[in-house]
């Protein structure tokens, strides 16, 4: 089960306590910061706060690219808002960015930086469909951003000056691997389902190819990649699992930050209005403990590659 780290309690020392945020969250755990341990002037949360959801003004979480300088996701915003908003979403990205380097060096070597958001929904309640939906344990794949087996790491802040953001989460990567894809289960079908889709020109295909149409960073999935999708749909959808797993509950209070491999930590998010989140593709050759990585534990369950170029040599 996945445990909540304060991280408070590390060891001495830049090194040690590198080593240590490393090995918490490739073992699948949530480092918790209980109060903001980056820059974020009070404007800028307040203004942010001031973004309240009018109906159809915000279907979306507003996301920011950093390497293009370039925010979408709102829609109805006067043109001051807009780039108010575009200046608060990048000071906040170079200044998370800054802090998680100065805490993951290694990490940081080795990242490609991903999207940041701003979450203005209150997530309690919430008409998604099933897919789309947050309030549903799943591990994190993303159809527009193949990782070919390198790491999905977050960062979230809850920005609420009052209420708590809670998630549930279950089992890790391995045990849910273990119970659904290994001997006997669902691997094979997903894969097959995979695929299947694959060559029928599916969803994540026609994403991938409107992305690349578009002039978007975005890459062909590997193997690994269509798994974890399948299998993140298979969890999903799965009524069974998502009633009678085994479950924890957790509150990230007001101004607390949370970092996790998405991509290994089971989550469902219950409730929470206004949180910051940024995103980080973390190479394989830069983890501590890649036999631990959801690639090399699929792997071994299913007795074949599925990323050929992950992490060369990184796979001792
Ligand atoms: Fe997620």
């Amino acid at each position: 089960m996945t445990t909540l780290i304060n991280v408070d309690n590390t060891p001495r020392g830049p090194e040690a306590r590198e080593r240590w945020c490393s090995e918490q969250l490739e073992e699948g755990n949530i480092l918790f910061f209980p109060e903001t341990p980056f820059e974020l002037p009070e404007n800028d949360r307040e203004f942010l706060l001031s973004q309240q959801q009018s109906g159809a003004a915000y279907h979306k979480n507003i996301a920011y690219r950093p390497r293009q300088d370039r925010l979408t996701g709102f829609s109805k915003h006067g043109r001051e808002d807009q780039e108010r908003l575009r200046a608060i979403m990048r000071a906040y990205s170079g200044s998370v960015t800054q802090f998680l380097s100065a805490l993951l060096p290694q990490y940081a070597g080795a990242w490609r930086l991903d999207f940041a958001s701003f979450r203005p929904q209150e997530e309690q309640g919430r008409q998604l469909r099933l897919r789309a939906r947050n309030d549903l344990l799943h591990v994190d794949s993303f159809p527009t951003r193949p990782t070919q087996g390198d790491r999905i790491l977050r960062i979230f802040t809850n920005i609420n000056p009052t209420q708590p953001r809670v998630w549930l989460t279950t089992e890790t990567f391995e045990g849910l691997a273990q119970s659904f894809l290994g001997p006997g289960g669902a691997a094979e079908a997903l894969s097959q389902r995979a695929k299947s889709t694959k060559s029928s020109g599916g969803l994540g295909r026609a994403l991938v190819k409107l992305g690349c149409a578009l002039g978007l960073p975005v890459a062909d999935s590997s193997p690994y990649d269509d798994l974890m999708l399948a299998f993140h749909h298979f969890l999903k959808e799965n009524r069974e699992f998502q009633e009678t797993c085994p479950k924890t509950r957790w509150e990230f209070p007001p101004g607390s930050t949370w970092i996790a491999f998405t991509d290994m930590v089971s989550h469902a998010v219950l409730a929470g209005q206004f949180a910051l989140e940024h995103t980080y593709i973390v190479s394989g050759s830069a983890l501590v403990l890649p036999h631990k990585a959801p690639v090399s534990i699929l792997e071994s369950l299913i007795g074949h590659p599925l990323a050929n170029q992950w992490a060369e040599g990184s796979r001792q």
